[in-house]
């Protein structure tokens, strides 16, 4: 199925510049770096990955806020990148962003009216002022807030609130798709939840198409029907939401799933976990091969450091870049004993034996 939003080997490399009088570039972050995806209409693609991993450089590449470096974005067919600039901003009312930080996204000095109503006049929508002052009392219902809140402003919500009024102003001009960007790592748990149903009841209701970006596994694990991890500016796996958490089959994942807590005691007491060693390497310098083998626990002397893993279906839309992924699911490629021995269990009477001779 082709999707609403193609991906196709999307990189972002930004020039690093060093000198005072005359700047020379020096190097380049490779923040995102051969990324192909899809996003079918009406579904949602989780984008999840640590700190610093391009997910952020992605969603914006994809709203022509950052300059592509090479590959396509393909929105409704469209190619993005090639639209010039004035059909880019009719494009854009139909791609939009929810951010991380509410307060910072929303303008302090317009009130809630303003903010909902600035949009659509932009793109000539909801008609005249009456016609639209019925439209914005009609989206602020349906994302659970007061009529009472038109007149207000910002700083007078709750945090969750106002995230409610980024996804409103979203909404206002009628997008296909939005692209929201950590959209609950800035409120409590309790709030967490209310924000994430709120945007599947819209999905379900306006068949709404979402790439939402996350750092946290467990954000995107129920609103996702796919998940993508993200290391290093490139996808590592990419599975139906299900099957990523019933078998994550690379080893970041199932690093990054051992991090989760699990509510069951006795689940929590016997499951994986792996302790990854070493700090993330900087996009700057990304390691040459696979860009996990610095900290990778199943890591080979072959071909890890040396040759970069493909994105390869290993089973029904299930996708994951390391040589020995098969191996590492049967159990016959096992973790390294120097990067992983708490992985291993206690040493063998021969490791002691061993050890203890030298
Ligand atoms: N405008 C820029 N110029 C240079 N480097 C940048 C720029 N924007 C981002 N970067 C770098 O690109 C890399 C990816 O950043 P990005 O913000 O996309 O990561 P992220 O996955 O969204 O992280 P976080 O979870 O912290 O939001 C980082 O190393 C960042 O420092
Ligand atoms: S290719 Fe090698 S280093 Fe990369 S994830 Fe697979 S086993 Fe680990
Ligand atoms: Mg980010």
């Amino acid at each position: 199925m082709s999707g609403l939003l193609e991906l196709d080997d999307v990189k972002v490399h930004f020039p690093v510049r060093r000198g005072l009088l005359f700047e020379r570039t020096v190097g380049h972050v490779h923040a995102v770096d051969g990324v192909s995806l899809s996003v079918p209409a009406g579904r949602t693609y989780g984008l999840v990955g640590e700190s610093g991993c391009g997910k952020t450089t992605l969603g914006r590449a994809v709203l022509r806020l950052t300059d592509l470096t090479s590959g396509r974005v393909l929105f409704d067919g469209t190619d993005l990148a090639a639209l010039p600039a004035e059909e880019m901003r009719r494009a854009r009312r139909r791609l939009q962003m929810v951010f991380q930080d509410p307060l910072g996204s929303l303008n302090p000095r317009q009130n809630i009216e303003a903010i909902l109503t600035e949009g659509m006049a932009a793109h000539g929508l909801g008609g005249d002022r009456a016609a639209r002052g019925a439209r914005v009392a009609e989206i602020l219902e349906r994302v659970g807030l007061p009529a009472s809140a038109l007149g207000r402003y910002p700083h007078e919500f709750s945090g969750g609130q106002r995230q409610r009024i980024g996804i409103a102003r979203a909404l206002a001009v009628e997008p296909d798709l939005i692209i929201c960007d950590e959209p609950v790592s800035a409120l409590d748990v309790s709030i967490q939840a209310q924000v994430l149903n709120l945007l599947e009841e819209l999905q379900d209701s306006l068949g709404l198409t979402y790439l939402v970006i996350a750092h946290d596994l467990a954000v995107v694990r129920h609103i996702s029907d796919v998940i993508g991890v993200m290391y290093l500016g490139a996808l590592v796996e990419e599975a139906p939401s299900d099957a990523l958490y019933a078998s994550p089959r690379h080893p970041y994942t199932r690093a990054l799933m051992s991090a989760v807590p699990v509510p069951d005691p006795a689940v929590e007491d016997t499951r994986e976990r792996i302790l990854l060693r070493g700090d993330l390497p900087s996009p700057a310098a990304p390691p040459p091969g696979c860009r996990f083998h610095t900290r990778c626990p199943w890591r080979q002397p072959e071909r890890c450091a040396t040759e970069r893993p493909e994105l390869t279906e290993l089973a029904d839309g299930h996708r994951v870049a390391c040589h020995y992924a098969a191996g590492i699911a049967d159990g016959s490629i096992r973790p390294t004993a120097d990067l992983a021995p708490h992985l291993l269990g206690p040493p063998t009477a021969g490791q002691e034996a061993a050890r203890a001779a030298g």
